[in-house]
């Protein structure tokens, strides 16, 4: 159940090199959303919608969280919209994660502009949560202090070591996995990192959720450019990224 509107950006910050956040006063979109979830924008002059995803809920304030890079012409476009401006929006959409408040430990790893989607989930869990998020240099870490606030134990990686741990976010969580006790792994990141992290994850016997929003194009089941071969109940078959996921269980995805 998804909405189309306007709706009022209430805060608007560069919080790394083009890499933007909004808030957006959207009750009803608010409300009917959950983690994993992407909101579907208009940019001016564009007829294709871009699609991002949710880094915020707040349901008492009726406010949604964006984070997105600019990737292209339509992203420059959205990030030319300031505080108090409309923003024009079809959402929420996908399917998200599956959230269990049973779990006593669960790990989320965020790739680049893949840890935004990671912390509604550490929102959720809090202190339950391991957060690992991985970028190219320490000019690139978005969200840390955000992921702190949440009671979640963040753990930094950098390609370059320019801040945190020097290499990959598959790294520490190699070493989390060994010691056991993880009931579910959430990821969301370049395709070879979750590649890894599915691996892992299957070696070790942990129930793993990814989010495969970088091989999303429309966003509304209308060009195909979303395929991805999935299995389930021992067939295969096509799922469109955007309406299937973006969120699916990693055991299910045919790499
Ligand atoms: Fe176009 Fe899914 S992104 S059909």
């Amino acid at each position: 159940k998804y909405t189309q509107g306007q709706y009022i950006i209430t805060d608007k910050k560069a919080i790394a090199c083009e890499i933007y956040s909004f808030t957006i006063a959207c009750p009803e979109v608010a409300a009917a959303a959950s983690p994993g979830q992407f909101v579907h924008i208009r940019a001016k002059g564009y007829t294709l919608r871009r699609p991002i995803s949710i880094c915020g809920i707040d349901k008492d304030k009726g406010t949604l969280r964006i984070v997105f890079e600019i990737r292209g012409e339509g992203t420059a476009e959205i990030a030319k919209l300031n505080k108090g401006d409309l923003i024009d929006m079809l959402a929420p959409l996908g399917h998200g994660f599956t959230l269990n408040d049973t779990y006593n430990k669960v790990v989320l790893i965020g790739g680049g502009i893949g840890t935004p989607p990671m912390l509604p989930l550490a929102a959720f869990y809090g202190k339950k949560a391991v957060a690992i998020s991985g970028f190219r240099n320490a000019s690139a870490v978005i969200l840390q202090n955000d992921f702190i606030r949440t009671g979640a134990e963040t753990i930094l990686c950098t390609d370059d070591g320019s801040a945190g741990i020097h290499g990959f976010v598959t790294q520490p969580f190699t070493e989390l996995a060994k010691q056991g006790g993880i009931d579910a792994v959430y990821a969301c990141g370049p395709m070879p990192m979750l590649k890894g992290i599915a691996a892992i994850c299957k070696e070790n016997g942990i129930f793993c959720q990814i989010s495969l929003e970088e091989r999303m194009a429309c966003g509304i089941g209308a060009c195909l450019g979303c395929a991805c071969r999935t299995v389930r109940n021992d067939e295969e078959y096509f799922a469109h990224v955007c309406k299937d996921g973006p969120v699916f269980n990693a055991e299910e995805v045919l790499w």
